[in-house]
């Protein structure tokens, strides 16, 4: 009888440690498990219209989600997920993708657009979106690598849904459509090809 009493309470020893050593997920991966779905794992997108957020800066991260939040940046998804996060929440996340390394699409380009978009960066992009759009420098965004139809979606949000950017951003769009109105695809083309 006695080792009977032994044997369970040994036994409830073992499946008290097993409880123990089995930590709860911390809050960050709990929080970045909702956006895995579409974003990917490691924050590197697997579909085409979702952007890769891996290696964001983390300001313009927070700057993104807060303007999701209160509408004013132009979502189709976006502007409902982020209302679930409070302002903490969202720089632990911003902090947290910031880490992570961008992954680059694996995707097919035309040699042709991407020779033309390259001049059309040069001349009026490349102050901002330096590196070839790989640096995300005063809150730019990465453009190399995200996936095509996402850029073209940006980019429509700039030039049809009326998102917001800065003035001089603004001016040199204006200036590409006047140049070549082919311009743009071209350009998307350019960021798409960065390996
Ligand atoms: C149902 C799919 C989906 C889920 C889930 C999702 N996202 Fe998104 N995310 C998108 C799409 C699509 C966009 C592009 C904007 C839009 O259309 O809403 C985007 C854009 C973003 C951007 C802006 C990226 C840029 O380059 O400007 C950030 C930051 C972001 N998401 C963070 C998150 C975080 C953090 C989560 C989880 C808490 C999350 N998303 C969950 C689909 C999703
Ligand atoms: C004066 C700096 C500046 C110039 C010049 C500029 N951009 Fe931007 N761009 C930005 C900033 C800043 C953002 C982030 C959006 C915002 O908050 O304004 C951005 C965002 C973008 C985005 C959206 C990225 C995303 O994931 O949301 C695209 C696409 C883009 N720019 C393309 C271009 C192209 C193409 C040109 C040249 C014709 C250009 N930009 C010139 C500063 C600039």
């Amino acid at each position: 009888m006695k080792l009977v009493v032994a044997g369970v309470a040994a036994l409830a020893m073992l499946t008290l440690s097993h409880a123990a050593s089995a930590a709860p997920p911390d809050a960050i991966t709990l929080m970045a498990s909702t956006c895995v779905g579409c974003h990917g794992a490691d924050g590197t997108s697997r579909g085409p219209a979702t952007p890769t957020i891996a290696g964001m800066a983390p300001e313009t991260f927070v700057e993104a989600m807060v303007s999701f939040k209160d509408g004013t940046r132009t979502a189709t998804i976006m502007d409902r997920i982020a209302k679930g996060f409070t302002e903490e929440e969202i720089k632990q996340l911003a902090d947290y993708y910031g880490k992570l390394p961008f992954g680059r699409a694996p995707q097919k380009t035309d040699p042709a657009m991407v020779a033309k978009g390259k001049d059309l960066h040069n001349e009026f992009c490349k102050k901002c979106h330096v590196d070839n759009g790989k640096k995300d420098e005063d809150g730019s965004n990465v453009l190399a690598g995200q996936w095509l139809p996402y850029l073209h979606m940006a980019m429509e949000d700039f030039t049809v849904h009326g998102r917001k950017t800065e003035k001089k951003m603004k001016a040199a769009l204006e200036e590409v459509a006047k140049k070549d109105p082919g311009g743009f695809e071209a350009l998307m083309q350019f960021y798409a090809s960065q390996k």
